[in-house]
């Protein structure tokens, strides 16, 4: 990475007007990070895979600026928003460190996502990463040496991990892992890298996730909070041991199909990080009592009808119903029949497993 950077830092460029375009889908951990340190190194290791249809389209038309630095203008969902105008501004600016062109430039950005902000669904990830997608591809359009593809995606994800941590995952499809990891070759704490399918049984690749949306509203707490109470938190370590072990564990379990030993890994996942938030200092409870219920709820079917579907959930009081794909109609009719209730206005969202970016200009 480091080569690559310095590459980056000394190319020529010339400066002209253009655009770009990218949609970026969100992604749902299956082993979690929560707890950084400085450059948004991760404590642990993670596991996500990239959805589907929850994703951010953002588009940048780009121009030489006024000579006095970066400059935007931002709009989400068609109106103006100041407070992810300063974040993204503020955001640029810290990564003209790495691209020196952006400091020549005026950015024009519009993004918008399929799905609501600020719920608990991980929409930095989307928004981060396809960011991020579109600074490498002004970057190949001002450079005069371009990125082959593997580069290209590679200072995506470094560059929208600076942004989010968990936006460096959204940059490939599939199954993808952030953060070094003694189990996955090629690992890094400074971009993620793609798992290969030949190390994915079948069953794997095809996943659900239905996202039972129990609360719209905004989260209490931010996700960079929380990270940040992992400091001085006194199950930290141990935490994060116990995250490094279960990258080998859910190797394992996935090139083995081992449906029920995952599914039961990512439940467990999913509680521990909640229980981190329940006992940090200041403490504080991101589910809730619908949570609760859903989870109960998917026990009793599973231990009823015998069928793999497991939840997980992220920094929010969302639930992800986990399951294969081979078995969706018969989810369709649980989720209507006994899940809608516990849901704001009935509403959930079916995605899968996706392919990951699109660049919209091609
Ligand atoms: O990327 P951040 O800083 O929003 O943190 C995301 C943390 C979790 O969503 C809770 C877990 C994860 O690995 O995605």
């Amino acid at each position: 990475m480091m080569e690559l950077l310095e590459r980056i830092k000394k190319t020529t460029y010339v400066l002209n007007e253009g655009s770009s375009s990218w949609s970026s889908p969100s992604n749902i951990a299956m082993i979690k990070y929560w707890g950084k340190y400085a450059h948004q190194i991760p404590a642990n290791p993670s596991l996500s895979f990239t959805l589907d249809i929850c994703k951010t389209e953002t588009s940048i038309d780009f121009k030489p600026g006024n000579g006095q630095g970066i400059s935007i203008d931002f709009l989400f969902e068609g109106k103006t928003n100041e407070q992810f105008e300063l974040r993204v501004l503020k955001y640029l600016k810290s990564v003209t460190q790495f691209l020196p062109m952006l400091k020549d430039l005026h950015f024009s950005i519009k993004s918008s996502n399929t799905f609501p902000h600020s719920s608990g669904i991980a929409s930095s990830a989307s928004s981060m990463s396809a960011l991020a997608l579109n600074l490498s591809t002004i970057y190949n359009e001002l450079a005069e040496e371009k990125l082959e593809k593997a580069d290209f995606l590679r200072l995506s994800s470094f560059l929208a991990r600076l942004a989010s941590g968990s936006a460096s995952r959204s940059v490939y499809g599939g199954f993808t892992v952030w953060g070094e990891s003694e189990f996955f070759s090629g690992s890094s704490d400074l971009f993620a890298i793609p798992v290969e399918n030949e190390g994915i049984s079948p069953v794997f690749q095809d996943l659900c996730d239905d996202i039972l949306i129990i609360e719209k509203g905004a989260k209490k707490v931010s996700s960079s909070a929380g990270h940040d109470l992992m400091h001085n938190h006194p199950f930290a370590l141990k935490r994060f041991d116990i995250a490094r072990e279960r990258m080998g564990e859910i190797r394992d379990l996935m090139a083995n199909g081992d449906m029920e030993g995952f599914g039961k890994l990512v439940e467990k996942e999913a509680l521990m990080l909640h229980s981190m938030m329940m006992t940090s200092d200041p403490y504080f409870i991101l589910f809730k009592p619908n949570t609760l219920s859903v989870i109960e709820k998917i026990w009793e079917f599973r231990r009823e009808k015998g069928l793999p579907v497991f939840f997980t959930l992220d920094a929010g009081a969302n639930v992800h119903l986990i399951y294969p794909s081979e078995i969706k109609e018969v989810v369709k009719e649980f989720v209507r029949d006994n899940m809608l209730v516990y849901c704001e206005n009935a509403r959930y969202l079916c995605d899968r497993i996706g392919t990951g970016p699109k660049n919209l200009n091609l």
